[in-house]
């Protein structure tokens, strides 16, 4: 009889905001992104994953926050498969957050790349953080870039994606506030937008075809520790991708009020001097980045639009890891 390991681990994850957005997919099947993207992983948003093998269960089961989601069942159990192999034994895997799930806050890139550390160490494995986010990327593109930490650029690649995290958190002490404007998941996840985008919006060739010009700048005001030039590269960037969504057949649009009002906002801070920029995902929320003296007033200014439910802030963290094995 085939002999498994058996193992219990526990992994941590944090989202990340992509400041060059990943946005279409070269292989659906796959899951290959047709451009490179480069993001910011956070330090105060975490998913927790624990994963245990255990030949007596007959089947996968999977809750977050405490309650069963069969729905996002097939999606862990694939990754399962791809991580210890099809004839594993089931497993039953449980995930804490401390952020709302499904809005535009990047919550299934902080699962997926959870999951995989977890699943790699209970099966015994050794991948290395590279072949852990081609895992996670396979079922979430941006998935792949919380395995690092830091700012981290995603290289499409000609047949598999590269990851490499550019600049450690405490390299560049950037900071971001998050203001959430509607709890709810949004009502079009990014696969489907992603797909509606490409085939019908005619801006598509044309956003696919910048997007290195985009990772370009931004690499180099990396490199020089340039905020206003990321800053500029990264709010034509977004708006861009949302200018795809807005022209897609039928349309896409994510915003509300709220997301005007803090986009507003954080340009009248701008304008006024202030080292700050915005970024929105496929979701309402608005993430503004800054730096550490400005926190304070980002925050205050964020706060005090109609229609913001809460702002969260965050410094730059690790990617994910391993909290405890057994
Ligand atoms: O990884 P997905 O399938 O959840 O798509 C992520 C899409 C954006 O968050 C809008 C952009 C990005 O690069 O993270």
């Amino acid at each position: 009889m085939r002999q498994y390991h058996l193992g219990r681990a526990l992994a941590q994850a944090q989202p990340n905001i992509a400041l060059v957005k990943y946005w279409g997919k070269r292989d659906i099947r796959r899951n290959l992104p047709e451009t490179g993207s480069l993001s910011v992983t956070l330090e105060a948003l975490w998913t927790r994953m624990e994963v245990e093998l255990d030949p007596s269960l007959e089947a996968d089961s999977l809750s977050v926050d405490g309650r069963d989601v069969p729905e996002l069942l097939p999606r862990v159990s694939r990754c399962l498969d791809q991580v210890a192999g099809p004839d594993r034994p089931r497993a039953r895997v449980a995930s804490e957050t401390n952020f709302p799930v499904g809005a535009g806050l990047a919550s299934s890139a902080a699962a997926f790349a959870a999951l995989v550390v977890a699943a790699s160490r209970a099966a015994g494995k050794a991948h290395d953080a590279l072949t852990l986010a081609r895992l996670a990327g396979a079922q979430s593109g941006s998935a792949a870039r919380s395995l690092f930490g830091g700012i981290v650029a995603l290289d499409a690649g000609q047949d598999e994606i590269a990851v490499e995290s550019l600049c450690a958190a405490r390299d560049w002490a950037l900071e971001v506030l998050v203001a959430i404007t509607d709890r709810h998941a949004k009502p079009v996840g990014s696969s489907e937008a992603m797909r509606r985008c490409a085939e019908t919006s005619p801006f598509y060739r044309y956003w696919v075809d910048r997007q290195s010009a985009d990772l370009g700048a931004a690499r180099r005001a990396v490199t020089l520790r340039d905020f206003a030039s990321l800053a500029a590269t990264a709010e034509h960037n977004c708006l861009k991708m949302h200018s795809l969504m807005w022209t897609s057949r039928p349309p896409i649009v994510y915003w509300n009020d709220a997301t005007i009002g803090c986009m507003q906002a954080v340009r009248e801070l701008a304008a006024g001097g202030c080292p700050v920029f915005f970024t929105i995902d496929a979701g309402p929320q608005v993430k503004a980045v800054t730096l550490p003296d400005e926190t304070a007033r980002v925050r205050e200014a964020l706060a005090a639009v109609p229609g913001v439910l809460e702002v969260l802030h965050s410094t730059l963290g690790g990617g994910a890891r391993l909290l405890e094995t057994a």
